[in-house]
């Protein structure tokens, strides 16, 4: 495969590498990821992250696989474990139900190879597309609030939520981004944060609890999340701590929207109660771990409840921000996204 370099993911001679997301902000360190066993480890582990990318590390291993001579049937396995890496993020399956088709081809090498760079090119440009229908919901002056990570870390363009922020705050109308620090893991502290220092655009980084007294001084304009599932009645799976964000958002009258791409959609699962959460590890609540070392605060037999996901119901957000543009809460009432096919 050509070599290849997103913020990301990387393919250099045959082999993949990830930026290891755990690291950021204060190792910038790539790691190999070329067989199934070590990128699913990766996953698990969160050092590649985002739904997005999720699927297309997946297809560009798959791919790779392929070129280093594995089977058919090898590769159909790796297709499944890969799969069942994380059962929330769609995309991911989505990906590789395109995969899936590539693989069963005649000459399913160059087939495998074309699918996943053609993945990876259309993640840029629906991202481009998202950024430009949502930015033109952005009002000048936007004081907008954030949670997790949905930038260009988290995809192969320059993000969902994120990538709207960021075309909005190239258009001026951005005067300042409220980030959730999003616990347990931390990706609004250790992601967005620097990926919003990169490009410039102002911020200020906030404990997750503090959401409610800023809407409450009126100090928030607008809610901008990404999506790991989008029901198809438009209930949406995203970061813990999304749901609180949405309910908040409504008392106070800020409208929230969703920003991701078709492949977040799944018009198969009819709403948030058939959206499976993956459930993580106690210690990423009884303490926290990365580049800066490692700490636990709670007891070491501490019970926890520590779900990596939430859903939002689709009557507390604004607009579904997608590629294709933007979905009312009336065209999702009369069954926009039933009949969507990703
Ligand atoms: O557990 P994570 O960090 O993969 O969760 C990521 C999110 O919840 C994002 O909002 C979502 O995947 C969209 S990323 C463009």
């Amino acid at each position: 495969m050509q070599t290849l370099q997103t913020t990301s993911l990387r393919v250099v001679e045959n082999q993949l590498f990830i930026l290891d997301q755990q690291a950021l902000p204060q190792e910038k360190s790539w790691l190999d990821a070329s067989s199934v066993e070590t990128l699913v480890g990766h996953i698990h582990a969160l050092r590649v992250r985002g739904a997005p990318l999720i699927g297309l590390s997946a297809s560009l291993l798959l791919a790779l696989l392929a070129e280093r001579g594995n089977s058919r049937d090898e590769l159909a396995v790796a297709l499944e474990t890969l799969r069942a890496s994380r059962p929330t993020a769609v995309n991911l399956m989505n990906n590789l139900d395109r995969m899936k088709q590539a693989l069963w081809q005649e000459d399913f090498v160059p087939a495998l190879v074309a699918e996943a760079l053609r993945l990876i090119e259309e993640d840029k440009q629906l991202c481009d597309a998202i950024a430009k229908a949502g930015s033109a919901l952005v009002k000048p002056g936007s004081r907008l609030l954030t949670h997790c990570n949905t930038g260009g870390l988290a995809t192969a363009g320059v993000g969902t939520a994120l990538g709207v922020i960021a075309h909005a705050h190239q258009q001026g109308l951005v005067s300042n981004v409220w980030v959730d620090e999003t616990r347990p893991l931390l990706q609004g502290g250790r992601l967005t944060a620097w990926e919003l220092g990169e490009l410039g655009v102002p911020y200020q980084l906030i404990v997750d609890s503090m959401a409610a007294s800023l809407m409450a001084k009126g100090e928030v304009d607008a809610v901008w999340v990404g999506a790991d599932r989008i029901a198809a009645n438009g209930d949406v799976a995203n970061k813990i701590g999304t749901y609180s964000l949405a309910v908040l958002a409504k008392f106070h009258g800020i409208p929230f929207y969703v920003a991701a791409p078709h492949t977040t959609l799944d018009p198969d699962c009819p709403n948030g109660e058939a959206i499976p959460i993956e459930q993580r590890a106690a210690s990423e609540v009884t303490g926290v771990a990365g580049s800066f070392g490692a700490v636990q605060w709670a007891p070491e037999k501490a019970r926890v409840y520590n779900p990596a996901f939430d859903v939002t119901p689709a009557a507390l957000i604004a607009g579904w921000v997608l590629d294709t543009g933007v979905v009312t809460p009336e065209a999702v009432s009369n069954g926009f996204f039933r009949g969507s096919a990703v």
